[in-house]
């Protein structure tokens, strides 16, 4: 799978609408040079945003987590602009934000009270016909830092791994820690098994997803019984059905699981998780 992606045409930077081309940041911004930012992604069904107020208080809290003062409210209306002004109030979108905590003489500790350095803007996405895709996912190793549950620009670890399962023709990652499915590569994980749904706990080793949530929530009105229990590697010969949930994935069927050399898993039904793909339609597009 190839994606093209274009350049928003016009981006928000530090107060100011800017051409793409023409928005610069320092060199010695702190998160050119540390990855010592975080950022967030927010879908918007025909223009209306999705779990904003989730979105945003992740937001908050992992910038709270890594001590950068910046109160997102203000981001709200931002968020809407950006999608107005990019001509994507009646269509599928996504506004992208990062902050980072701005720009200092290079340390290892934190500058005193340099000024964050905020980016925002809205691109289209696709967010049709997901239930149409059947993914094929790569095993890998998961070795990213132990706080996944701050959202940090500083992506290297989940590049690597996407990087080689996109160049091996797969569409993503499942990540194992200690021999446990943590989650994916840009997406969260779940585990048919026995008719129970497994995830695992949030915690250090997850980042806690918004659409993960949502989907709990449904399973919890529908009466599916979830357990946020981490799966094995050896548990996958029990398990009948596998989906990965996110912001611009959405709710998507595994139809395999390998390791470089041999497939682990193969879809056995797909019934909770098209039940799921349908209760979700109806909470994205009511
Ligand atoms: N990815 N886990 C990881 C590691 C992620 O990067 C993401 C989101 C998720 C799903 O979270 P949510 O449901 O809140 O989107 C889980 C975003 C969209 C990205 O990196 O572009």
């Amino acid at each position: 799978m190839i994606l093209k992606k274009n350049y928003p045409e016009e981006v928000y930077l530090n107060g100011k609408w800017l051409k793409h081309d023409q928005a610069f940041v320092s060199v010695f911004d702190r998160g050119f040079m540390f990855g010592d930012g975080i950022y967030e992604v927010t879908p918007f069904y025909n223009g209306i945003p999705f779990k904003l107020k989730e979105h945003l208080d992740r937001l908050q809290y992992c910038l709270n987590e890594i001590q950068i003062e910046f109160d997102v409210a203000s981001l709200e209306k931002l968020m809407l602009e950006a999608v107005s002004r990019a001509g994507l109030s009646k269509s599928d979108a996504a506004v992208y934000i990062q902050i980072s905590r701005g720009t200092a003489p290079r340390t290892h500790f934190y500058p005193e009270n340099p000024t964050p350095t905020i980016l925002l803007y809205s691109f289209p996405v696709n967010l049709e016909n997901f239930k149409n895709r059947q993914w094929k996912v790569l095993v890998s190793k998961d070795k990213r830092w132990q706080r996944c549950d701050i959202k940090t620009t500083a992506l290297m670890a989940n590049i690597m791994a996407n990087e080689e399962a996109v160049s091996l023709e797969f569409e993503e990652n499942l990540l194992v820690r200690k021999g446990y499915f943590t989650e994916a590569s840009h997406s969260s994980a779940f585990f048919v098994k026995y008719k129970t749904i497994y995830t695992h706990p949030e915690g250090p080793h997850i980042l806690s997803g918004v659409t993960r949530k949502q989907i709990i929530l449904l399973c919890q009105n529908l009466g599916i019984k979830v357990k946020e229990k981490a799966v094995h590697l050896d548990e996958l010969v029990e398990v009948d059905e596998i989906f990965l949930t996110g912001t611009t994935t959405q709710v998507v069927k595994v139809a395999s699981v390998h390791s470089r050399e041999k497939e682990l898993f193969r879809a056995k039904k797909n019934h909770i998780t098209t039940l799921l793909q349908n209760e979700f339609i109806k909470l994205t597009r009511p």
